[in-house]
């Protein structure tokens, strides 16, 4: 398409010699691909229009020659009009919202050019439709705005990964040190006593079993230390019964009642959704015993329509998922968010529901494998 200035230039030229009776210059008019019009600036009542500009407006050409220009721009009447009847020969530009006769808004460029029609000052306007072009554009700034609000997310997320792992390695430090490097150090003094001899056989003896309990000690702390790293039963008995126990123990700590249900858990699950099913629960629990003040928590393990689902349930306090995710979003909660990344990163999604008073319902899903969806579903 030609540029549209120096379109409206020849245009400019060709219309002050438009005598409407003259058929050589009324072609052009009515052939432009372009809409165009010719409105009356006294009376604002259409004069003329050509096919393009019907086809646009959807009005036959007796009902369009009906109108005045008003009633195709309602609501944006007053800045039109100006548009229309400002004095003067120059060219103008504006912006406007129209109406097609079906009520289906339009947005489009004109550009109005002063004539002199049958003696009367008239304006003739071209037309370019930007409907299109503006609606992608919205489109493109709201993708540009959601782009941008999930690398602030992101940022604060690894930000937060950064902190927790910073918390957990001064955590596992201070256990070492404190449990496992004092027991170490009290074998090491029994030992050297031992070593030394000269007890008799009784206290030696007793030394010895001081030295396994010490030993017991320690493998105890080990334990639990590895535990909280990592569940083995996840890698041991299956995502099911690393879940019972651990929502058994955490129920047990928090003295609320824990109601686990599961269908046979399809074995074979790929590591990777057994790690990120298990973490989203336990975020959601850990959620419940922090903030849910529930009596009770459900949590379901089951298979729906090739799908692993997780759903975690209390009967506690419930919150506003508004408010919680604006303040997710400046980074000053990352549980939910980082479970939501959880569960985009595992190709699963993710469904929160919760109202003050109404307590919390997550539901999560993740895709199966085909073996995992046969065994699931047969
Ligand atoms: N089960 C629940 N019952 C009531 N409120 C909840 C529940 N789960 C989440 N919330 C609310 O949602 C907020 C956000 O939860 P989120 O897990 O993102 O952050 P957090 O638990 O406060 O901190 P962290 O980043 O350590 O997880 C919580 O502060 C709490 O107000
Ligand atoms: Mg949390």
């Amino acid at each position: 398409m030609m540029p549209l200035r120096p379109m409206a230039a020849l245009l400019q030229r060709l219309v002050d010699k438009i005598d409407p009776h003259e058929g050589r210059y009324r072609m052009l008019f009515e052939r432009s691909p372009l809409p165009m019009w010719v409105v009356d600036t006294q009376t604002l009542r259409f004069l003329a229009v050509n096919d393009a500009g019907l086809r646009l407006y959807e009005y036959s050409r007796n009902e369009f020659l009906a109108m005045t220009a008003s009633e195709i721009s309602r609501g944006e009447e007053i800045p039109f009009r100006d548009f229309l009847r400002r004095e003067g020969g120059e060219v103008l530009h504006g912006v406007f919202r129209h109406a097609k006769k079906t009520g289906e808004m339009i947005d489009i460029e004109g550009v109005g050019h002063l004539v002199a029609w049958r003696g009367r000052p008239a304006r003739l306007v071209q037309i370019n439709d930007i409907t299109e072009r503006l609606r992608t554009q919205q489109t493109l700034e709201r993708l540009n705005r959601e782009l941008e609000l999930s690398h602030e997310r992101l940022r604060a997320l690894s930000r937060r990964l950064f902190e927790v792992q910073e918390e957990e390695r001064r955590r596992l430090a201070r256990d070492l040190h404190d449990d496992v490097g004092q027991a170490l150090t009290a074998l090491k003094i029994q030992l050297e006593s031992l070593a030394r001899g000269g007890a008799g056989e009784l206290a030696a003896r007793s030394r010895v079993e001081e030295c396994v309990d010490t030993v017991q000690h320690m493998l105890e702390r080990v334990r639990q230390l590895s535990l909280s790293l990592r569940p083995p039963q996840l890698d041991d008995l299956g995502l099911a019964a690393a879940l019972r126990s651990h929502i058994d123990r955490q129920a047990r700590v928090a003295g609320l009642q824990a109601h686990f249900e599961t269908e046979e858990a399809p074995r074979e699950l790929p590591p990777d959704t057994e790690t990120a099913c298990f973490r989203v629960a336990q975020e959601a629990i850990t959620n419940v015993l922090r903030h849910a003040r529930a009596r009770n928590v459900w949590v379901r393990l089951f298979t729906a329509n090739g799908r692993l689902a997780i759903s975690v349930r209390d009967d506690g306090r419930g919150f506003d998922l508004d408010s919680v995710r604006e303040r997710a979003a400046n980074g000053s909660s990352l549980g939910l968010v980082g479970m939501e990344e959880r569960m985009a990163l595992a190709g699963g999604s993710f469904e929160l529901r919760s109202a003050p008073g109404q307590g919390t319902v997550l539901l999560a899903t993740f895709p199966l494998p085909a073996t995992a969806k046969e065994r699931a579903l047969g």
